[in-house]
């Protein structure tokens, strides 16, 4: 007995006398089952100094990460979102004609990536067939990136599963295998990773859930550890749906809350936020709320709940496009980085853009090499336009045709 007391951490070692000890043996087992879930008493402090704390310590990839994370961050550039899998970049070929073949990919990626988009784009997340690619004359996707700067990164996540015994809830799936699939993508050149899990607001199906939030708040802590563990800087991407017919306040409160739940879990699995960043939706009413908002109401929504739920030491919140119109997608930004408030932001407030990049650009393009040209000219000058916005300093007119489009896409279960 005096044993287990002494084993009890000091707040529950109090100076029982033998007698008082003896009754007491049930009130000491239940209180050490709940101290048992109070990591701080259970997980001693690691040795550590300023220097070389323990991920500095335990992993090899510690100072190449922070360096990347850092370099995609950078002010006045962004990432190019380019990893849809083969299914969506099919079903995207379709609207302009196009069969969902290996070549048909191949020259649509080839496309983006060999645009005069270096100046404003950082990184640029590949789907894993494209990361293994070539342009038509040879030289490898991952080097045409290089060249410009671009750092390559790859999509790791395999697709969204139902979440069972919830309202059309999803987990997102890719644990298994990831540690091999990680280091073949850092042996290929990829340098960061992403991965993406989605919830929705409904009020009427209770949506997200505590399941739903906590699912996928897991997943993208072990992912983000596999990465850093392998040398890849995690994207963290829990998306919160613009679908719905919630108000801005409901927005607000869910990517708060779910933000929260993330950031808990990359701390519990020792997730390096200097070597990570967020990739995060911005704080909209639901597409279908009667309370639409302007502009400037998002962009102050979106930094409140930013500075509420991101913690200082990640260097670049990305956000995503997630349907907003290309417009809206570089107006939000600019306002962003240009309210009041703005400037004791302590990460670089930043794109990480598929659709509100591409879709003008694909139908441009229709397909055929004609009109080549002028979809590249197209894509650098949304990369330039939304690299201004990340600086504040983005000046219409917006360069996309019907730019002011929204660009919803269906949800899609693997
Ligand atoms: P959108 O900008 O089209 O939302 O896509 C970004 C992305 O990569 C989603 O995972």
């Amino acid at each position: 007995m005096v044993a287990f007391v002494s084993a009890l951490p000091v707040s529950h070692a109090f100076s029982a006398t033998p007698s008082t000890a003896a009754c007491m043996t049930s009130t000491f087992i239940a209180s050490r089952r709940v101290t048992h879930l109070t990591p701080r008493r259970v997980r001693p402090a690691p040795r550590m100094t300023f220097e070389a704390g323990v991920f500095e310590t335990s992993n090899p990839f510690a100072a190449e990460l922070k360096a990347t994370a850092k370099y995609i961050a950078s002010r006045g550039s962004g990432i190019l979102a380019s990893d849809e899998s083969n299914s969506t970049t099919g079903k995207r070929l379709a609207t302009i004609g196009l069969e969902n073949t290996v070549d048909n990919r191949r020259r649509w990626r080839e496309l983006l990536y060999t645009s005069d988009i270096g100046d404003y784009i950082a990184g640029a997340i590949m789907f894993e067939e494209t990361l293994y690619q070539s342009a038509a004359d040879g030289t490898p996707f991952v080097k045409i990136l290089q060249d410009k700067g671009i750092v390559p990164g790859i999509k790791v996540d395999t697709g969204l599963t139902a979440l069972p015994r919830t309202k059309a809830e999803t987990a997102t799936s890719g644990l298994d295998g990831l540690p091999d699939r990680c280091k073949q993508y850092y042996e290929q050149g990829a340098r960061f990773a992403k991965w993406r899990a989605v919830m929705r607001i409904s009020k009427a199906d209770g949506a997200p859930s505590d399941a739903a939030i906590l699912e996928n708040a897991h997943a993208l802590a072990r992912y983000a550890q596999i990465s850093q563990a392998n040398g890849l800087v995690p994207i963290v991407e829990p998306e919160v749906l613009l679908d719905g017919d919630h108000n801005i306040d409901e927005t607000a409160y869910y990517t708060e809350r779910v933000l929260s739940f993330t950031f808990r879990a990359l701390n519990e699995y020792d997730v390096c936020l200097d070597g990570a960043l967020l990739k995060p939706n911005m704080v909209n009413p639901g597409t279908d709320s009667p309370n639409q908002c302007d502009a400037a109401t998002v962009a102050k929504y979106t930094l409140q709940t930013m500075l509420r739920g991101v913690p200082p030491a990640m260097p670049g919140i990305h956000f995503l496009s997630g349907g907003m119109s290309d417009q809206e997608a570089t107006e939000n930004l600019n306002l962003l980085n240009t309210i009041e408030g703005s400037e004791i932001a302590p990460w670089s407030l930043n794109f990480s853009y598929g659709r509100a990049l591409q879709m003008a650009v694909l139908k441009t393009w229709g397909g055929d090499d004609a009109n080549k040209q002028a979809a590249q000219e197209l894509l650098a000058k949304l990369a330039r336009a939304n690299g201004k916005a990340q600086l504040g300093e983005y000046e219409g007119p917006h360069p996309s045709p019907g730019g002011k489009v929204r660009n919803f896409q269906p949800l899609r279960l693997v």
